[in-house]
């Protein structure tokens, strides 16, 4: 089935994009639209060719504004429940992705829009971004992973503080809490976006997707633990071919070409 509140689509080879494309409700993520992300998401793992994705929304006022407050307002709690699961999947079937992915925060990103971000994996925004889990001001916490994402991100006392005061931050503000990695004018977001994907597209594949998973799985385990997978996921890395053709091509003083096995 195809979707219909997202676009996809693959601006250079290896580098896919998708964008959230609901602009008259502010991108806002109604059930719909979450189906849309997780099935795209979850092709995508499969595809072969890909390196990068970067998430981001259509228009140029938001990201994504939130779940849809239209479309939960009358829901039961099992049914609130059952849509959070949704969400939470979703999130994190981005996460999961073996290789990077960028949201590029063109606007608002609040409650769902700013969880879905946070499963990314590091944000870049335009000036006017404006970050915020707004969740308390409409009767509920946060439903698709910010009480536990964003202070794995910027720490307990400022995710506490966003949480439950439902108070906005700007972009700077967010650039120097450690949420968003860059700010850029907002007609050179997605160009910026690109240029690291390009960057990204050039390292070795199964490198990256060792690298993204250790960082990843090793922020809920001890130190030991995560170094000793660290230690093992290094040494396996010396049974794939890039691990030869990236040391070889450094020796010979040439670009190495790797070709993700
Ligand atoms: N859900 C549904 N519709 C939304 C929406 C949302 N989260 N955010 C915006 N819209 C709709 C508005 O209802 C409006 O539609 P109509 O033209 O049909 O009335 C349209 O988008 C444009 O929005 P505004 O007129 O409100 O635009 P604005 O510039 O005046 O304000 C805004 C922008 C500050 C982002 C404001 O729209 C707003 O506060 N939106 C809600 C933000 C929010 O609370 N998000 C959290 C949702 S709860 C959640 O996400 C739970 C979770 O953790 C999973």
């Amino acid at each position: 089935m195809s979707a219909v509140n997202i676009l996809m689509d693959t601006p250079e080879t290896g580098i896919y994009r998708l964008t959230v494309n609901r602009p008259k409700q502010l991108n806002a993520l109604n059930q719909q639209t979450l189906e849309d992300i997780r099935s795209a998401v979850q092709d995508l793992a499969q595809a072969a060719d890909a390196r990068v994705l970067i998430v981001t929304g259509s228009g140029d006022k938001s990201f994504i504004a939130g779940a849809d407050i239209k479309q939960m307002q009358a829901k039961s709690a099992v049914e609130g429940q059952r849509f959070s699961t949704l969400g939470l999947s979703t999130v994190q079937a981005l996460s999961d992705l073996p290789f990077p992915v960028i949201a590029a925060v063109n606007g608002y990103a609040l409650g769902g829009g700013c969880e879905l971000a946070l499963a990314c994996d590091w944000i870049i925004a335009a000036e006017h971004a404006t970050f915020g889990q707004p969740e308390v001001k409409l009767g509920v916490p946060p439903g698709f992973g910010g009480t536990q994402r964003l202070p794995r991100r910027i720490g307990s006392a400022r995710a506490m503080e966003m949480i439950v005061s439902g108070n906005t931050i700007d972009a700077q503000t967010a650039l120097s809490w450690g949420l968003v990695n860059h700010v850029y004018p907002a007609d050179q977001l997605l160009a910026e976006a690109m240029q690291m994907a390009r960057t990204l597209s050039k390292r070795a594949p199964l490198a990256v997707e060792l690298s993204k998973k250790l960082v990843l799985d090793g922020a809920d385990l001890s130190l030991e633990q995560a170094n000793s997978m660290e230690n093992r996921a290094f040494g396996l890395a010396f049974a794939t071919d890039d691990q030869t053709e990236g040391m070889r091509a450094f020796i010979e003083k040439r670009k190495a070409v790797f070709s993700g096995r």
